[in-house]
């Protein structure tokens, strides 16, 4: 049996990507499994004809790898893969149709609003950030609607600095999410399908030395600490790993994903976010939750490929 592991890609996150692939290659390896790593370029379609592995695992981030089309592709050609079908991730890669999705099933989000580039046009770019603040108070977060690894994001404290921050969330893509910005413990909770059904690895919690996970503080060795598990009292442990569980089946997401949340100073249990392909590089999360469980990200992996197989 031979596995491919697709990494790389052409959106915003291929380094990210490329990283996750070696690990994710290194440990599959470790299990005993033959491993071949593939850069996702146009050669895709051909090396996948030609060269038809047992099974793929997507560790692709971003664009084409978290929002479907990849995942259509290997539907088509009846590649059995890991990681969850292309129609839920186009749901899940949306992050507006996700916090929709979840809050109509009862579960807390940050209030936000979906201002798309053209609203600005039509309307005016002062008027429009007048009617933010209006409706969501500050402070704000302002994301991409699509996108990941924090790219675009940014945190606003100040009006002032609206224009600014919505321009540089706008180089990432067409729509803004901007988001209440909710004070709290900001976690990020790994979800495994297991024989049982989904279960929740420990919760992951994030303290940037700068005060904000970005890009930087994200892939920088040194600059985030982590705590695994979060410092949380046994009650809101409980619940970001039952928020991320819920989440997990009420998009329909297969195999493996991360929820991220804040537990706001009050207790509550906010979602902001889900990613099918969760990061696996030397300081992603996921093989922070899968060491504080005490399992191995290569005999997680190498059940979830067995799996797709059979
Ligand atoms: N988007 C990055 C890879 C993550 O969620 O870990
Ligand atoms: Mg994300």
């Amino acid at each position: 049996r031979w596995v491919a592991v697709l990494s790389g890609g052409l959106s915003h996150e291929r380094e990210v990507s490329l990283r996750s692939g070696r690990r994710l290659s290194a440990a599959l390896r470790s299990v005993g499994l033959t491993v071949e790593e593939w850069d996702a370029d146009a050669s895709l379609l051909t090396r996948l004809r030609s060269n038809r592995p047992d099974a793929v695992v997507v560790a692709l981030h971003g664009g084409e790898g978290e929002n479907g089309s990849v995942q259509s592709v290997l539907e088509m050609l009846g590649v059995p893969y890991v990681g969850t079908d292309s129609r839920a991730c186009r749901r899940a890669w949306d992050k507006p149709t996700a916090k929709a999705e979840l809050a109509r099933a009862g579960l807390a989000t940050p209030e936000w609003v979906v201002l798309p580039h053209a609203t600005f046009r039509e309307l005016g770019a002062q008027p429009v950030l007048d009617a933010m603040v209006e409706t969501l108070g500050m402070p704000l977060m302002l994301k991409p609607d699509q996108g990941g690894s924090a790219l675009g994001a940014q945190v606003v404290r100040d009006p002032a600095q609206l224009p600014a921050a919505m321009v540089g969330c706008l180089a990432y893509g067409e729509t803004v999410l901007a988001e209440q910005f909710i004070e709290g413990v900001e976690v990020a909770v790994a979800v495994v399908d297991g024989p049982d059904g989904p279960y929740a690895l420990p919760a992951v919690e994030i303290v940037p030395e700068s005060g904000v996970y970005d890009y930087t503080a994200r892939y920088t060795a040194g600059l985030t600490d982590f705590h695994a598990p979060a410092r949380l009292d046994p009650v809101s442990a409980k619940a970001v790993g039952e928020l991320a569980v819920a989440a997990h089946r009420l998009l329909g997401l297969r195999d493996v994903s991360r929820t991220d949340a804040i537990v706001g100073v009050d207790g509550t249990v906010h979602f902001l976010e889900v990613n099918v392909s969760p990061g696996l590089t030397e300081t992603s999360l996921l093989p922070m939750a899968v060491e504080a469980a005490g399992e191995s990200l290569g005999d997680i992996y190498a059940g979830l490929i067995e799996r797709a197989v059979s």
